[in-house]
């Protein structure tokens, strides 16, 4: 007979279902307890595996480029010659390499300070930023913008925002892995081009994409991680925010920490 795998521990079992249910409720599930926030004790298991995955990655670039990130490049050859972000915008071009081309009014490429400071991160456009072809113009992005302005004291054609993915999913439903595979490429070249201090990832979809991890979202916010070589935050995405406005003083935490790490004056702070 094998050997039996043991029975994993009571935190763990705890830790997973804290996680599944922190995870519904992100996904705008109606109806669980209010206790789904995992305590921190109970999280800390899956928050040091997560941990270990990012540093994993960031570690085993020489060159400041995960092995991941190294993969991705290889499907592109080519991109790595971009040198700006209008040759990578060319370099897209009237993109077909995934089945999402065909649904889309606009490509919705990146919008702000071509050598931004600080980056958003988003997961992919809705309706608004299809027909626009720029990335949070809708209501979650008007709260994006508030979080710049009045949570930051910034605006934001002094950041640069974009997605993981350029063309908006039908429905609005999940990007599908061979849709974030086909894109993922010129996210992380538009990183390299804008070399930000600091990336914001906005929410689960976005930042377990960038980081290739995952655990959810309400685990990884507040704590810094690294995106080959340069520091991420993750936060709450601000359409999940218009429908939980309680967590908004989570997000101003974050972005506390961002400005912190910028060195930037935190508004309405005295001395600010
Ligand atoms: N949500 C996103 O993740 N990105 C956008 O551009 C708009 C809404």
């Amino acid at each position: 007979m094998g050997e039996s795998k043991p029975l994993p521990d009571r935190a763990t079992i705890t830790a997973t279902l804290i996680d599944y249910v922190a995870q519904l409720r992100e996904e705008g599930m109606d109806g669980l307890p209010p206790s789904a926030r995992p305590s921190s004790a109970a999280a800390a298991p899956a928050v040091e595996q997560s941990r270990r995955v990012v540093n994993a990655a960031s570690d085993s670039s020489a060159a400041s480029r995960s092995a991941p990130a190294r993969e991705m490049f290889s499907k592109y050859p080519g991109l790595e010659k971009t040198e700006s972000l209008e040759a990578l915008r060319e370099f897209i071009g009237d993109c077909r390499r995934c089945k999402l081309w065909g649904l889309r009014k606009n490509l919705v490429f990146g919008v702000g300070d071509p050598h931004a400071e600080l980056m958003f991160i988003g997961e992919g456009p809705g309706a608004d930023e299809d027909a626009r072809g720029e990335p949070f113009v809708g209501r979650a992005g008007q709260l994006l913008t508030d979080i710049i302005e009045r949570g930051m004291g910034m605006t934001r054609a002094q950041v640069y925002i974009c997605n993981v993915i350029k063309c908006r999913p039908p429905e609005n439903r999940n990007p599908e892995p061979d849709e974030v595979a086909a894109c993922e490429p010129f996210m992380m070249r538009q990183i390299e081009l804008v070399k930000p201090r600091v990336i914001v990832g906005l929410g689960t979809f976005a930042v377990q994409a960038v980081l290739k991890v995952k655990t959810p979202i309400s685990r990884l916010r507040g704590n810094w991680q690294d995106v080959n070589g340069v520091r991420m935050m993750p936060t709450f995405h601000p359409a999940y925010l218009l429908r939980n406005p309680a967590d908004k003083r989570l997000v101003w935490q974050d972005v506390q920490q961002v400005l912190k790490e910028l060195g930037r004056p935190i508004p309405g702070r005295s001395g600010a």
